[in-house]
């Protein structure tokens, strides 16, 4: 069996991993071989790929990004779609695809599957908002970085009594600054499955201010300010509660010392938090995906991505993983808010 293997959408720690792994277990059946496509779908249309054994991926566990490069190519809509696939399929007697990717990634993997081809999903975002697996490998290792960089702002922070804002990564759902808040102690979190408002927001930070903290607050990049009471009272934010121009947290920031008269910083960490090296958690899920893909690829169950329940690899279809992402529950939430303020 000759497979071919992607990655999609932005890397996450850990792809590399996930290839190693299906690289390394597909060599010890005689009959498969494994080719990497490089850049995602962009490397299927122009049909540039590279032969994968062993000693192309010795020691790639261990290293951020991808070694196959990605990009955000539609299988279906960009350059000649379904019809050039099937044609360098053929040409090059790929007999399965392995696609990793994320959520966009997954769904054009899904919608290939549906008009017949040997499409294995394997679920992959620093966010972890994909539907069907409690975790996706990257998540971990962008909290710790996350985690890390927040105990480098406390510091700072107490220093100069001043309120300092994170601003993590999470487009969608707030996983990121809700693992990366509890685990750096911060006295707000903010994400946008809960809309909050500044007279909120305010009364945390000087809930810490008043104990002789100094307050540190977790925004996901994608949190939106409520502004129910009040609509105008906030210049530059849309309908939803974002601003026009420029990230949340640049924004939070004055807005916050307006409010408390507590001098205030903002930090958007953004891509630091998907590069460098994955953390011994994220190389584990992803060497086991990438041993559980190549066993859905031998017994042909396409459609399907891999995925993690409680402490065991299972099999999702990838009609159940996309269309609708993992958002964090209002119990996850309210759980850490107790520790607020
Ligand atoms: O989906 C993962 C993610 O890291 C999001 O959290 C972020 O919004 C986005 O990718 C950034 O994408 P890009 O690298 O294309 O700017």
């Amino acid at each position: 069996m000759r497979i071919g293997i992607l990655t999609g959408g932005g890397d996450a720690p850990g792809l590399n991993a996930v290839i190693r792994a299906a690289v390394l277990k597909g060599e010890k059946d005689a009959d498969t071989e494994f080719v990497g496509f490089i850049d995602g779908w962009e490397g299927v249309f122009n049909e540039n790929f590279t032969p994968l054994f062993r000693n192309d991926v010795r020691g790639i566990g261990r290293l951020g990004g991808t070694i196959l490069g990605t990009s955000r190519t539609n299988p279906i809509k960009d350059f000649g779609g379904p019809d050039r696939i099937a044609t360098v399929f053929e040409r090059n007697r790929i007999d399965a695809i392995m696609v990793i990717g994320g959520e966009g990634t997954l769904a054009g993997g899904h919608e290939l599957a549906k008009l017949g081809f040997p499409v294995i999903g394997v679920p992959k975002t620093i966010d972890n908002d994909i539907s069907g697996t409690d975790y996706t490998f990257g998540f971990d290792t962008a909290v710790q970085i996350a985690t890390d960089a927040m105990d480098r702002l406390r510091t700072t922070g107490e220093s100069h009594r001043r309120c300092m804002v994170a601003e993590v990564m999470g487009r969608h759902a707030g996983w990121i600054a809700l693992h990366s808040g509890i685990a750096a102690g911060a006295h707000a979190i903010l994400i946008p499955e809960r809309k909050t408002s500044i007279e909120q927001i305010g009364e945390w930070v000087l809930s810490a201010t008043n104990r002789g903290r100094s307050a540190l607050v977790v925004v996901s990049e994608g949190f939106g300010l409520d502004t129910m009471n009040d609509p105008f009272s906030i210049k530059g934010l849309d309908s939803v509660g974002r601003p026009r121009l420029g990230g949340i947290g640049e924004m939070l920031a004055p807005l916050i010392e307006a409010h408390t008269g507590i001098e205030t910083r903002g930090t958007t960490l953004g891509h630091i938090q998907r590069g460098g090296t994955p953390t011994a958690n994220d190389r584990v899920l992803a060497t086991r995906y990438g041993m559980a893909a190549l066993d859905l690829a031998k017994q042909g169950k396409w459609d399907h991505m891999v995925a993690l329940r409680g402490t065991e690899m299972c099999v999702v279809p990838l009609e159940e993983a996309v269309g609708q992402l993992k958002s964090v529950p209002d119990h996850r939430y309210d759980e850490a808010a107790v520790l607020f303020g």
